[in-house]
């Protein structure tokens, strides 16, 4: 950690110059005096960054981010979707904004399933209008505007608008996305006329412009939230829920309102760890995972060996118990208060068996599923984390749900497919494969039970880590593995970020880690222990992460190098 940080300030003297800019492509983190962007997309970061040296504080960042994601990076950046945004001001006080998407009005609990009760083998809360819940995100950039922010709105969306317009050179990474669903993008004519201008997969390094979504920047920039949930937009989503077969009416969006939660706040170690409430079940879980953890001295025990990974295991799988079955949109559902105390999670972690693997059918049997496995996967929600020089930080995650959302556009952006969150049919999992309850089942206005974790962790009075991922239901283990190889292990933010990641989640009842992330020592003994272990298919989750150094008083930004964004700071 100490040669980490003497290259940091290495490279400092070196550079010169205050900005040491771009993430580099290995291990070191990009280090920065007093402010820092992280987001999966360069254009995105360096939104950011302009505006802090605006003199823009963290919010105003967020919101110029958040908008600027909605143009580069259209699989997940959103005008279409929703999210959760964590702030902690640098007077210490800590807000916590939801502008997840609702269930339509005309939505009904048994909407997907046949006239025998099954669900619908074209999966229509995947793909296709029936899949689009009412969008929170221009709802809550603005809440967060009026609460936090100190530059004029229209001034926060104008680099996106101008992105929009100018385009943006495709990476490989956003071509692969395109391709990985070209048979898809083709049976959509707005997402063909998007993705694929020429008809072509476009090439790296070809500009991918976006004119109808840079007009309908403009009108939101001048009018405000009315103009998306009252005005033209409002009529573009409506009319393409008509042509399509979507419920999403004027009513659904008039009456659409994004709000402030409670946070979950809790400590681990001797920090504070502040995330996301429900509806998100991200910082319950979180709680759930860590707090169980607590009982043990997991430092102690090897990283990454059998012992240490069936601790976690077995109480990620215990955690996600709890999240499925109990957890909800708490407008809609009662949920228990004993969730929120520490003795919940340590009574948890008594039935741990330290030797043997517990199976997952012993735990909440009302979740079983007559086959629990992962039927989609995709690493398209986005994160970002940012620092200001005034010591304010937010977390924010933002989605569309699937890469590209349902696929389904209007008024030149992408409509999510949040309606698959929540609980189609009880014991059938998910795109994620997450095995849900009643608690989550669809009801007219219902916010979808999300995974998103945003979270900011701090120390001694002072923020220590801004952290969060995409990854559908692994963005909590994802988020709890960063923050026990940070605290449990001493490594540093970007040591634990790069770490291989593992994941359990209840249903499937498997572990499924990231290739070359357990040794097959580690894979044969937990086996022994009873544990099904699987390599998964490519990575899990896209975090970013800033650290605030204790000593140095530096800041330490990883973009996961998992995928091509950018830390980036001055
Ligand atoms: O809110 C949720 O939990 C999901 N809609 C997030 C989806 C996601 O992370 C997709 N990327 N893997």
């Amino acid at each position: 950690m100490r040669n980490l940080i003497a290259l940091g300030l290495l490279i400092a003297l070196l550079t010169g110059s205050k900005v040491l800019a771009q993430q580099p492509r290995w291990w070191s983190p990009v280090v920065a005096d007093s402010a820092m962007v992280v987001s999966a997309k360069s254009e995105a970061t360096r939104v950011g960054v302009e505006v802090l040296r605006r003199g823009g504080n963290a919010v105003d960042a967020a919101i110029a981010v958040h908008f600027a994601l909605a143009v580069a990076l259209p699989s997940a950046g959103n005008l279409g979707g929703g999210g959760f945004l964590v702030v902690r001001t640098s007077d210490g006080v800590v807000h916590t904004y939801d502008y997840r998407e609702t269930a339509p009005l005309a939505a009904s609990e048994d909407m997907y399933l046949d006239e025998f009760g099954e669900v619908r083998p074209d999966r229509p809360s995947w793909f296709g209008a029936l899949a689009v819940a009412t969008p929170g995100s221009v709802a809550g950039m603005k809440l967060v505007h009026e609460r936090h922010a100190t530059l004029p709105w229209a001034d926060l969306i104008e680099p996106a608008i101008e992105l929009a317009e100018r385009g943006f050179p495709v990476d490989p990474y956003s071509r692969r996305l395109i391709a990985g669903k070209i048979d898809d993008i083709r049976r959509f004519p707005g997402a063909a006329a998007m993705l694929l201008p020429t008809g072509q997969l476009p090439a790296v390094g070809d500009t991918l412009r976006q004119p109808a979504l840079a007009r309908t920047l403009r009108l939101i920039a001048a009018r405000g939230p009315d103009v998306f949930y009252r005005g033209e937009i409002a009529d573009s989503i409506v009319g393409a829920m008509e042509r399509r077969g979507g419920l999403i009416t004027h009513e659904d969006l008039r009456r659409y309102r994004a709000v402030e939660r409670p946070p979950i706040t809790f400590d681990y170690r001797g920090y504070t760890v502040h995330s996301m409430g429900p509806p998100s079940s991200g910082g319950i879980t979180l709680k759930l995972i860590l707090e169980q953890l607590e009982t043990v001295e997991l430092g102690e025990y090897p990283y990454h060996g059998a012992r240490a990974v069936h601790r976690i295991v077995e109480a990620m799988r215990r955690a996600f118990a709890e999240r499925n079955a109990l957890l909800g949109d708490p407008d809609f559902v009662d949920i228990p208060q004993s969730i929120l105390t520490e003795s919940y999670a340590h009574d948890l972690a008594a039935s741990i068996d330290t030797l043997r693997a517990t199976s997952s059918i012993d735990i909440r049997p009302e979740l079983s599923a007559s086959s629990a496995r992962v039927t989609a996967e995709s690493t398209e929600t986005t994160h970002f984390s940012i620092v200001d020089p005034m010591g304010n930080a937010v977390a924010s995650t933002t989605t569309i749900n699937g890469s590209f959302g349902s696929l389904e556009t209007a008024a030149g952006f992408f409509l999510n497919n949040e309606m698959d969150d929540l609980t189609v049919k009880p014991g059938v999992p998910n795109a994620y494969g997450l095995v849900q309850g009643r608690s989550n089942a669809i009801q007219p206005g219902k916010r979808p039970l999300s995974a998103m974790t945003p979270t900011i962790v701090v120390q001694n009075e002072d923020p220590r880590f801004v952290v969060g991922s995409p990854g559908g239901s692994t963005i909590i283990t994802t988020v709890a593995q960063i923050l026990i190889g940070a605290i449990d292990y001493d490594m540093t933010l970007a040591e634990a970020l790069d770490g291989g990641r593992f994941h359990h989640q209840h249903l499937p009842d498997t572990i499924r880690a990231e290739p070359w992330t357990l040794s097959e020592d580690t894979v044969y003994q937990l086996e022994s222990m009873g544990h099904r272990v699987e390599t998964r298919r490519g990575y899990s989750g896209r975090a970013q992460g800033i650290e605030l150094g204790v000593e140095t008083g530096l800041l330490y930004g990883r973009s996961d190098l998992r995928g091509g964004g950018e830390a980036a700071g001055f």
